[in-house]
């Protein structure tokens, strides 16, 4: 997750060369966790933005466009959901979604006593 995290930080540098303002929020809702980053940066276009996702889709002169592949393996892993929303120009916002682990089931329940002989 922390390398979830990293990923989505560097893009979020990367795409403000001018200058902007990187936000990570968290917060708690309907038992579940958000992690929301955000950046002022150039955005993403309209045609680009279902690709970034895809293995090797990159626009950086020497990225491997490997970033958000892993992002979503890892936030999957975690049975989470990741979200973009993006205009061009204004910024970028990615949203991973983390279900709250119930309390574990025991799946063998141990008793104590004197009429427990096996
Ligand atoms: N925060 C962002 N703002 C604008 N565009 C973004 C942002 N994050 C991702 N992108 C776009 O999605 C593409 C794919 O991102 P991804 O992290 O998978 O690869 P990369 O950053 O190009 O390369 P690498 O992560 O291997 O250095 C980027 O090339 C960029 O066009
Ligand atoms: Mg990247």
């Amino acid at each position: 997750m922390k390398q979830a995290l990293l990923n989505l930080i560097k893009n979020a540098q990367a795409a403000m060369t001018g200058g902007g303002t990187l936000t990570i929020k968290t917060a708690l809702r309907d038992g579940q966790i958000d992690i929301q980053v955000r950046d002022t940066g150039a955005g993403i276009s309209e045609g680009n933005i279902a690709k970034i996702f895809e293995p090797y889709f990159t626009t950086k002169k020497t990225g491997s466009g490997l970033g958000l592949t892993l992002v979503f393996k890892i936030v999957r892993e975690h049975q989470g959901e990741i979200t973009v929303k993006s205009k061009e120009g204004e910024g970028a916002r990615f949203t991973i979604t983390l279900p709250i682990p119930q309390k574990e089931r025991r799946l063998i329940t141990f008793e104590s006593g004197e009429d427990n002989a096996i």
